[in-house]
């Protein structure tokens, strides 16, 4: 899979793939996949619709370039390592052998109960090797999978099973996150009361529970996997036909289901994976994330396995059973890129050196990081103690609506630097808007951050709502796509993701992004988090209100709020002051770890009399504490 090596081969690429994209894309797609039948034309598009079309008339299966074609050569390699949540017990590695027998078995079995071309089918697994397998076997037979991540409760699940018209479910009777067991089965019992086109559950043995199944209904799989036969061909799919459907939050309303494509998504994951991730054959490679987002769509399964790579998938969680667990697992699979999110990486950094320094490391490569804009002390931190500033670090910036990266470092092309995701993947035609809806030109400018020209992986429509796809993504900006990122470009015209635009807080008429406040903020090094939010304020319009956890919380004193914003002032400069500043045990996140500012700012504007949906957060009992002790 070609390979981006050094900064003039991006330089080249990136102009041929901005200058001819069809003709780079071409190559790329003819040369490192196998179709049934080639496409008559490689792009066709129109953003103002929107359509966006690629490799039309196509056909594929993105299972057979997955598995089959690496078992000529390799089907004893380990396709899938599977690390259990606890370490006593044996990992499992999955060679491309069994993968693509344990695919066609599955398959089978979705089969036999129904399941044909085009229907949905809902996804609501733990961290077990069944979660890819599922995947995979829907794709197989060409049924549009929609995981929804296993710590949604039964209401969101519910919510996206009707959406998009599910007719079977796959689940377990459980699943294990550190010292905890989560009963999953009776969520899904109480969000299948909603749910009137369920036909069949399909129930995956894990924590051995003796659980309800109801009679017609649900069925153990073990069983029905044991009798299936381990052959099944691959459905024909046009390029365009959907792949999958996954559910990502919108700043207001119902959750949207993105819809992937088959063609134009392999193509692109694969390719950034890649190239952005140096994969040699020999090596291990881990992604935190869980199957349930984007991130390990398209690069625990997809773009891993695509590449007839080694995916490591982990069942627990990075504390468990302590904070040297994520050091233990690379030291223990030889791990060679590691690509975890920064909130994951602050988390280790607080906890300190002495649950790193037992492990050896040296088997890494490159690190990534992904989710959100990570901080210049977690970067180093990353950098310094877990990659020993041998290893380059890809801030990966994208989107669940991107299907893959697209800004990021490339080892071995451009280096990173600290909270700067850097430059364009290729392909990728990045642009900087001003609020008149113009382009900003030139570097060390700052806007919000558009695509101007369609790459292969882009969602192509929400599920059951093209007119809401389309003033989502393409009203804002004429012929654009808007990320709802604000970025800024700096003299070498290397791209600052500086936070969501609907974060953008402005104060006495200045555009003050929240992430290089934090980031200032989280450079004291009694601070663990931070979080800044706008409240109103009379003369200034908005204020500034700070929440900041503390590494110790006996440390929450006056004196230090006046060094935080002295940091604040020595980095940004005055304006950026704190007007007010909270400490608090904990901020409250997303289960994606990304912090919640929208109920942070309900609580500074002393506006909580509806503080929306809170139950699908990580730690819902902190926003109670935040709400007793505001200022
Ligand atoms: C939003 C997308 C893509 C997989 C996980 C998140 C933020 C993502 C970065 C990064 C700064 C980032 C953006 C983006 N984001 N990666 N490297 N630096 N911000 O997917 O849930 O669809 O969220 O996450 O704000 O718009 P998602």
């Amino acid at each position: 899979m070609y390979y981006l090596k050094n900064f003039e081969s991006y330089t080249n690429s990136y102009k041929n793939s901005v200058e001819n994209p069809e003709a780079f894309w071409n190559t790329i797609a003819k040369d490192n996949f196998v179709w049934k039948r080639p496409w008559s034309r490689v792009l066709d598009w129109d953003f103002s619709i929107p359509k966006i079309s690629w490799f039309e008339g196509a056909q594929l299966n993105i299972t057979e370039n997955c598995i089959d074609r690496h078992l000529e050569h390799n089907a004893e390699k380990t396709a899938i390592l599977f690390e259990p949540n606890n370490p006593n017990d044996t990992s499992e590695a999955i060679t491309y052998n069994e993968l693509h027998k344990r695919v066609n078995q599955f398959a089978n079995v979705l089969k036999s109960k129904g399941i044909q071309k085009g229907d949905r089918v809902c996804v609501y697994l733990p961290m077990i090797p069944e979660l890819a397998i599922s995947v995979l076997a829907c794709a197989r037979i060409g049924a549009i999978h929609s995981v929804v991540f296993a710590g949604f409760s039964a209401n969101a699940l519910s919510s996206r099973i009707n959406d998009c018209d599910c007719k079977l479910l796959i689940t377990s009777d459980g699943g294990y996150r550190g010292a905890k067991t989560i009963d999953l089965k009776s969520i899904v019992d109480t969000a299948l009361l909603d749910c009137e086109g369920i036909e069949s559950v399909l129930v995956a043995k894990r924590i051995h529970k003796d659980i309800p199944m109801v009679s017609g209904r649900d069925f153990w799989l073990q069983p029905l996997l044991e009798t299936a036969s381990e052959s099944c061909e691959a459905t024909v799919m046009d390029a365009e036909d959907p792949l999958f459907i996954l559910y990502t939050s919108g700043s207001t309303g119902q959750p949207k289901g993105m819809v992937h494509t088959t063609a134009g998504y392999m193509v692109y994951s694969a390719y950034t994976f890649k190239n952005i991730f140096q994969y040699e054959p020999d090596d291990v490679y881990w992604c935190t994330a869980d199957i349930g987002w984007i991130t390990g769509h398209s690069y625990i399964v997809y773009g891993p396995l695509l590449n007839g790579a080694t995916t490591l998938m982990f069942e627990g969680v990075p504390s468990y059973p302590d904070y040297g667990r994520f050091w233990s697992i690379v030291e223990k699979h030889k791990v060679s890129q590691f690509y975890t999110a920064p909130t994951a990486i602050r988390a280790l950094a607080k906890q300190g050196l002495d649950l790193v320094s037992p492990y050896d490391l040296s088997s890494l490569k490159i690190l990534g990081t992904v989710g959100e804009p990570i901080n210049e002390e977690a970067w180093h931190w990353y950098n310094d103690h877990i990659g020993k500033r041998k290893c380059p670090i890809v801030d990966t910036w994208w989107q669940t609506e991107t299907g893959g990266i697209m800004i990021s470092p490339i080892p071995n092309s451009f280096e990173g630097k600290p909270t700067f995701a850097t430059l364009p993947f290729v392909g990728i035609q990045a642009a900087l808007m001003d609020e008149k809806g113009d382009e900003i030109e030139g570097n060390s400018v700052e806007g919000r951050l558009c695509i101007k020209f369609p790459w292969p992986s882009m969602a192509r429509t929400i599920w059951g709502n093209h007119q809401r796809y389309k003033e989502t993504y393409f009203s804002a900006y004429e012929q654009n796509y808007f990320t709802g990122d604000g970025a800024l470009r700096d003299e070498n015209g290397h791209y600052r993701i500086t936070g969501r635009v609907d974060d953008v807080i402005i104060v006495s008429g200045h555009n003050l992004g929240t992430a290089p406040i934090e980031d200032a903020i989280n450079e004291h090094p009694n601070v663990a988090e931070s979080a800044i939010v706008g409240y109103p304020h009379d003369i200034k319009g908005s204020a500034l209100y700070g929440y900041v956890t503390l590494k110790k919380s006996d440390e929450m004193n006056d004196a230090l709020k006046i060094e935080i914003n002295q940091l604040i002032s020595k980095q940004i400069g005055p304006i950026a002051k704190l007007d007010k500043i909270q400490f608090t045990s904990g901020l409250p996140k997303t289960r994606s770890g990304k912090i919640m500012r929208r109920i942070l700012r309900k609580i500074a504007s002393k506006d909580t009399s509806n503080l929306g949906d809170i139950s699908t957060l990580l730690n819902p009992e902190v926003v109670e504490t935040i709400m007793k002790n505001s200022l």
